[in-house]
């Protein structure tokens, strides 16, 4: 039942819309007030009285019913509370009913989001920099799906530049096949960063890259397989993080896929007067806007990211016409996301509109900053293994004869990471630390993971459970967990619209927290007959919510810790 709109339909007459009153309501701060609130000073205009007496004469058209329990107007603003029997009753039948599918709907049907991310460059580590976009990106792909959107989740792989010119030289220097297929990404990292420095001393190096990179572009047979090799070894390595995180795409069209698509970019916005020469380069000028140029081509003709990007657009809007494609990059490229959506814009795409960059900040190291430049990265999978191996090692000694330790740690592990990039709103620039995400009490998914097992533990100890009835007035206890479960298709959506996997990693940490308020408060197991049968329930809701809501960030849960 959607309580926003019941109220507002009651209180809508001549001169308020049910819409109104709807957009009015808000939650009081203090559960105490009230489950809703109507601050009566916006419709002091309309009524031409003072709020106080707005209040009352609102509150004369909702006698308390089945469904409202208590309506009170206090200076000016009218309290609403919601009958607890009722709303429990609604409920936990609803999640029960529902199930797995508590939390998800029927909002997006029939509209497709692309959303990119991750988008891993190729032979280039793959570090702690790429967690957020990794994590950001598969949580929103799993919400958006619950919500009913088709969804494509898009590796924008970064797999075309001089940069790959200059591996092949390396390679062909200093490389072996059996050192480079056994190091995978970290022995192409190692043969780059030596490039780097020898072409310090021998300025030859970066004319044989460049050569080399032209033969790729002229499609050179040997200097292909090399490349489509080092992509392999790359994605093989990659594949390995992705599966420990749950992380998913329906393509891996990369900017090398745009190679021959971005001709008829560059001609289209040559015939619309865009394009424009400056120093031998083609740009597009956004003098207008408040944005330096646009870059299209280069002085030697080549093309550039935001060329590819633009292409990739297109290509996406033709092939999936999506009703919004979702790009989940770092902040330090806000410009380039609005200097290209700007420029397919200007060129006269109405669905320019619909591209939307997802900007996110920063991660570091507690242990210190990191320097890509040197080659001394510290790479995402040494992250998540060293988290697996301390969460064994917390498991091992609080439970030293738990089945599955194995299991159990990767569980936590992973969640501490995830949880960790997850917890903050998306563009804060954010400081991992290992004790800090794998605090049992702090507002972690391992206190999360916890409060399941708790629950788990306490629906196995209590055998079969029966038929339950709601209490006439639940406990504060009770109620206060029962409003937060009933809370969670509203979380869901306002995560997708604001594109912030954050409300639902907070709105795990609450549902805890209000869970163990209720267990260590009300007695379960002990409580007598009726009662124990309503708390078991309300217990074993509290756990479907949990997994419904972690399943959405990739966190698995343990049955027992
Ligand atoms: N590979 C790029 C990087 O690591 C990110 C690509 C993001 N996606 C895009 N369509 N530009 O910076």
């Amino acid at each position: 039942m959607d309580y926003k709109r019941y109220i507002a339909e009651k209180l809508s007459g001549d001169q308020l819309s049910a819409e109104e009153v709807s957009s009015a309501l808000t939650v009081p701060p203090d559960p105490a007030m009230g489950d809703f609130a109507l601050p009566c000073f916006r419709f002091a205009k309309i009524f031409r009285k003072s709020p106080a007496l707005i209040a009352e004469e609102l509150r004369a058209r909702v006698p308390a019913d089945g469904v409202i329990g208590e309506v009170s107007a206090v200076n000016g603003y009218l309290n609403f509370k919601l009958c607890k029997q009722r709303l429990a009753e609604e409920t936990l039948a609803r999640i029960f009913r529902e199930g797995e599918r508590y939390g998800s709907s029927d909002l997006g049907a029939g509209k497709t989001i692309c959303i990119d991310y991750s988008s891993v460059n190729i032979a280039k580590p793959f570090h702690i920099g790429h967690l957020s976009t990794t994590v950001l990106g598969a949580a929103l792909y799993r919400i958006c799906k619950f919500l009913g959107y088709h969804t494509i989740g898009i590796n924008h792989l970064g797999d075309y530049g001089t940069q790959f010119g200059k591996l092949i030289s390396a390679y062909r220097r200093w490389g072996d096949r059996e050192t480079v297929e056994k190091g995978g990404i970290r022995a192409l990292n190692e043969l780059y960063v030596r490039f780097h420095r020898e072409a310090e001393t021998d300025p030859a190096l970066d004319d044989e890259a460049r050569a080399y990179f032209k033969k790729i572009e002229e499609g050179d047979r040997e200097c292909n397989e090399l490349f489509a090799w080092f992509k392999e070894l790359t994605l093989k390595d990659v594949q390995k993080i992705y599966d420990l995180l749950d992380v998913r795409f329906d393509s891996y069209a990369g900017e090398s896929f745009y190679s021959d698509k971005m001709q008829p970019v560059i001609e289209e916005l040559r015939e619309k007067g865009l394009l424009k020469e400056s120093n031998g380069a083609q740009i597009v000028d956004l003098e207008a806007y408040g944005m330096p140029p646009c870059l299209i081509l280069k002085s030697d003709g080549s093309s550039l990211y935001a060329t590819r990007d633009m292409a990739a657009a297109i290509y996406r809007k033709k092939t999936y016409d999506f009703y919004k494609c979702l790009y989940v990059v770092a902040y330090q490229q806000n410009l380039h996301f609005r200097q290209f959506f700007k420029v397919l814009e200007l060129m006269g795409k109405e669905w320019a509109k619909d591209l939307v960059h997802v900007a996110y900040g920063m991660v570091s190291l507690e242990e210190g900053a990191m320097s890509t430049r040197k080659g001394n990265v510290v790479f995402l999978e040494d992250v998540i293994d060293k988290c697996i191996e301390k969460a064994y090692r917390i498991v091992d000694e609080k439970n030293p004869t738990l089945e599955h330790k194995e299991d159990v740690a990767r569980k936590v592990g992973v969640g501490a990471v995830i949880f960790g990039a997850l917890y903050n709103s998306k563009i804060k620039d954010i400081t991992f630390s290992y004790d800090k995400v794998l605090n049992f009490d702090g507002e972690t998914s391992v206190y999360v993971q916890y409060t399941c097992a708790r629950a788990s533990s306490v629906l196995s100890r209590a055998g079969a459970l029966g038929e339950y009835t709601v209490p006439a007035s639940p406990c504060d206890q009770e109620s206060e967990l029962v409003k937060a479960l009933a809370e969670f298709p509203a979380v869901v959506v306002s995560a997708a619209e604001k594109y912030e996997p954050s409300y639902v990693a907070r709105y795990c940490v609450d549902v805890a927290q209000k869970f163990n308020k209720f267990y260590f408060d009300c007695k379960i197991l002990q409580a007598e007959e009726g009662l124990r049968a309503f708390r078991l329930a309300l217990t074993e809701a509290t756990l479907r919510v949990l997994k419904n809501a972690l399943a959405l960030l990739g966190i698995g849960v343990p049955e027992k810790m």
